[in-house]
């Protein structure tokens, strides 16, 4: 069942020319497929049978060159048809007649319903779905595509490249025919029937190509996509001026769809989103969901260079398309925003899931070398830490020289499927660079730690860095070698300021470390007096950083580093310290006491002034409990919550008059500004009320409620219902109730009401997620809802999903049952909330080892389950 990379081979036919002709209804759609094969002159093998994957799929009729096939010269089973002949010296053409049913595909894979309309995903493998196909990434064809479906129900009918053609067929049914003039893999196919409006705008492109845009929504939708389109002629713009890659069709389109597994599809020229990455208007969606939706409009169309006119050679090459557009998107967003508070953002982000992931059952190489089931391996590794391993080769070889990379990239391999070498390869040959060694950040698990320690040697004005790298064992690989990690550093002196770095002869304020032994060290000359090192800027490499710090460096660096990520790291680091502290406290019994020096600390940070008040607002959050937890040994959820609610309590009653202060200088009403300044702003002035509401205070609770009713945006209003939802605020139900029934129209708005109730750190919080599996408004075959009920309950509430009596565990077990016979892809992403039962105390570790052998041992499992199930416990 498990498949290997070391197994590839090239396909052993290819499909020159691939057309489609749908006869589409949601009940019974008729699929006619006629391809133009021929063998693949790169194949070895001498095989006269074809082999078509396919799954799920009625056939009607097979015929070869207009000869139908009889059934003896084909066997037909699960997931594939042989055709035990066809012609070997000449091409053919296979024609293949077959139904599927729309409707009853709750799995959202292949050709399905999404509400009223029909829509594809096809990556990785829903192509064989829809018909038989050579459903892999290395076979690349050119499509031309006939959709002919009722007038009433699907007026409108795409797919992709261009409209070429159209027509009535009588008075109920119509028809149109589009053509794709790049060759592509069939996972980009796509195509979508309904109602639906489109939005349109147009951009010039830099060569002065005029292109047409499109965003289809339901009518409802039309006065939510003004951002999603601006963020797309962003994208365009920003890909000629940092890559220097213009779009290639005449035709950009985007159809938002309310059941989709995933973010989005950058299917060629018909992308498919989520609708909760396009949708947005100032009162229905919060500021991060701005940024998240250019976001993702950002990545689905870098995807056209970076994954479509060169794509995968098969699916363990997926972060050279994934791990580089999420590189890609980053940048892209830290351009548009604030570029410290984006760095902050993702590498939290990665610490928090990619490094469990990378520390857990289920650690994978960014390229992995096997896979039971590949939509398991749309992983925080592949994606994220796929885009940390990019971001250091743009480190290494500075922005010039990994553009120069990536313009050979492009020239040696625009129409190919390539592999993650083939990229390392253009890099090196464009910069005459040696990654031999880098490599081995695609083909080692694990998180590489960093154990640093540094001696000053006064006489001789010296500093000296000891760097000790090891990296953890990981399923299937006992021993690492080194890897080559790039550390920036700089040194600060005692007054803050830079210290110039004396290195090999050279001076600088700041300079990239090449570390790739076990053990090294560097050591830095015409230092008078000890500096205070800031290590591993900007998150330079993905590892985990050891090295004993006192307090007061922390707080020094926390008041002077000109590096605005490790400014925020050392606030992070002291208030970890403290909290862990006060972990240590609960666990003997002790009196907890907050120390003075993190309130000075936080005191600092609320009176000086800041430019970026989303940065200011990020200094003063507290480390996420989910953080903390992946820094404990044996995670005791209840003490890290005790603890960091003491210490949010603590500052909130010393700083209070601060945290007011800050509060109400900047609450004012400024929905529809999207501003950095407005949007920073509102982020301030909403941790502020964070802070006070934890005092439970009539009028702490006052201020939140009369935010809650006054609120003309999103931001505000769920900022305030959050706390309030936190807390024992006694308008809680009332508030709850009145926030639904105002947006009860709206989907995705409503999803945050589910999540918020989800996530309440609140002691009755599992009874509320019980009835709400209860409510008519939660549907189980609706992914984001999932997400939002089951999925934020036991992957983003520790104290509740985990409480001592594993009713926690058992329901989840429960609903991974119920999603596995619905929808694999969606029940095995719940399971996560499963696998890291090692991490916790015994009783813990037992229910949760329960609930996991209670799922493999489910008669009907999917692919899907069993291997992220199976893989936890092993
Ligand atoms: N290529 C898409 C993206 O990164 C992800 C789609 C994956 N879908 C899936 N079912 N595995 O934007
Ligand atoms: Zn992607």
């Amino acid at each position: 069942q498990t498949v290997y990379l070391k197994d590839y081979t090239p396909p052993e036919y290819l499909i020159e020319t691939v057309e489609l002709n749908f006869d589409l209804d949601e009940q019974l759609t008729i699929v006619r497929s006629s391809l133009s094969l021929q063998r693949n002159p790169q194949s070895k093998h001498q095989n006269l049978a074809l082999s078509l994957m396919g799954e799920e799929l009625q056939l009607i009729s097979l015929a070869i060159d207009g000869v139908s096939l009889d059934e003896d010269e084909y066997t037909l089973d699960k997931e594939s048809l042989l055709i035990h002949k066809v012609p070997q010296d000449r091409a053919f053409q296979l024609k293949i007649e077959n139904s599927i049913s729309p409707a009853a595909n709750t799995a959202l894979e292949g050709l399905y319903l999404s509400s009223q309309m029909l829509c594809t995903q096809c990556e990785a493998q829903g192509f064989r779905k829809i018909t038989w196909f050579l459903d892999r990434p290395d076979v690349m064809s050119r499509y031309k595509v006939t959709l002919s479906a009722a007038k009433d129900k699907y007026p409108v009918l795409l797919s992709n490249g261009n409209k070429i053609a159209g027509g009535d067929i009588d008075q109920n049914r119509h028809w149109v025919t589009w053509e794709d003039p790049f060759a592509k893999p069939s996972y980009l196919f796509a195509l979508v029937a309904g109602q639906l409006e489109a939005v349109s705008d147009e951009f010039v492109t830099h060569s002065g190509r005029r292109i047409e845009l499109q965003i289809f929504v339901e009518s409802h939708n039309v006065d939510k996509c003004a951002h999603a389109m601006q963020s797309l002629k962003n994208a365009m713009r920003w890909d000629e001026e940092t890559y220097g890659l213009e779009y290639d069709l005449d035709l950009y389109m985007i159809v938002a769809v309310d059941h989709f597994n995933m973010g989005a599809m950058e299917n060629k020229g018909l992308n498919i989103f989520n609708t909760k990455f396009v949708l947005a208007r100032p009162d229905t969606a919060t500021d991060s969901d701005y940024e998240y939706i250019e976001g993702v409009i950002g990545h689905e169309y870098f995807h056209n260079w970076t994954g479509n006119r060169i794509t995968c050679r098969d699916w363990f090459q997926l972060s050279l398309k994934e791990g580089f557009t999420v590189f890609r998107d980053q940048q892209f967003s830290a351009d548009r925003s604030s570029k410290a508070v984006k760095r902050i953002a993702d590498v939290n982000a990665l610490r928090t899931r990619q490094f469990a992931e990378d520390a857990g059952p289920l650690a994978h190489p960014v390229r992995p070398e096997a896979y039971i089931e590949i939509n398991n391996f749309y992983t925080l590794t592949v994606y994220e830490k796929g885009a940390e391993v990019v971001r250091m080769l743009h480190t290494l070889l500075g922005p010039e020289g990994f553009r120069k990379g990536c313009d050979l990239y492009f020239a040696r391999h625009d129409g190919q499927a390539v592999t993650c070498e083939d990229f390392v390869n253009a890099l090196e040959t464009a910069n005459q660079a040696d990654f031999s060694q880098f490599w081995l950040w695609y083909s080692q698990a694990g998180t590489p730690v960093l154990d640093v320690t540094e001696h000053y040697d006064a006489a001789n004005q010296q500093l000296h860095l000891t760097i000790k790298q090891s990296c953890p064992a990981t399923p299937g690989q006992a021993q690492k070698a080194p890897f080559h990690i790039p550390v920036k550093l700089g040194l600060l002196s005692d007054d803050g300021s830079a210290a110039p770095i004396w290195f090999n002869q050279q001076s600088s304020n700041e300079i990239t470390l090449h570390v790739t032994a076990a053990e090294q060290t560097f050591s830095f000359a015409n230092l008078a007096q000890a500096p205070v090192v800031s290590l591993l800027r900007g998150f330079s490499a993905p590892v985990i950083l050891k090295m004993e710090r006192s307090l007061e460096d922390l707080a020094f660096l926390l008041r002077h580093d000109s590096d605005t990520f490790n400014r925020w790291e050392a606030g992070q680091q002291l208030a970890i310290k403290v909290i862990f502290e006060l972990i240590k406290n609960l666990q003997n019994q002790q009196a907890l006491q907050l120390t003075p020096l993190l309130v000075d600390a936080w005191r600092n940070i609320l009176q000086d002034k800041f430019s970026d008040l989303s940065y200011q607002a990020m200094l003063l959050s507290l480390p996420e409990e989910s953080y903390l937890a992946g820094l404990m040994e044996v995670i005791d959820v209840d003490a890290i919550h005790e603890a960091r609610e003491f210490v949010r309590i603590s500052l909130a009653k010393q700083l209070q008059t601060e945290f007011q202060r800050l509060y109400t200088l900047y609450h004012r009403d400024e929905s529809g500004n999207f501003q950095a300044d407005a949007i920073g702003r509102r982020r301030l002035k909403n941790i502020c009320l964070n802070y006070l509401i934890s005092l439970e205070t009539p009028e702490n609770y006052e201020l939140a409620e009369r935010q809650f009713y006054s609120a003309g945006n999103m931001t505000d209003q769920m900022a305030a219902l959050a706390t309030i939802a936190n807390s024992r605020h006694p308008a809680k139900a009332r508030s709850l109730d009145s926030f639904y029934h105002q947006w009860r129209r709206e989907a995705l708005v409503i999803d945050k009401w589910f999540a918020l109730q989800a996530t309440s750190s609140m002691p009755n919080t599992f009874a509320t997620v019980q009835s709400l599996m209860r409510h008519h408004a939660f549907d189980i075959k609706t992914p984001n809802r999932v997400r939002a009920l089951i999925g934020a309950f036991s992957q983003s509430n520790p104290v509740n999903f985990h409480a001592k009596n594993g009713e926690g565990y058992a329901f989840l077990a429960d609903q991974v049952l119920v999603l596995n016979d619905l929808n694999p892809q969606i029940a095995s992403r719940m399971v996560t909330g499963l696998a890291q039962w090692r991490r916790y105390d015994e009783e813990r570790q037992i229910l949760m080892k329960q609930q996991l052998q209670r799922i493999v041992s489910y008669a009907h499992l999917s692919k899907d389950v069993y291997e992220i199930a199976s893989k936890s416990l092993a």
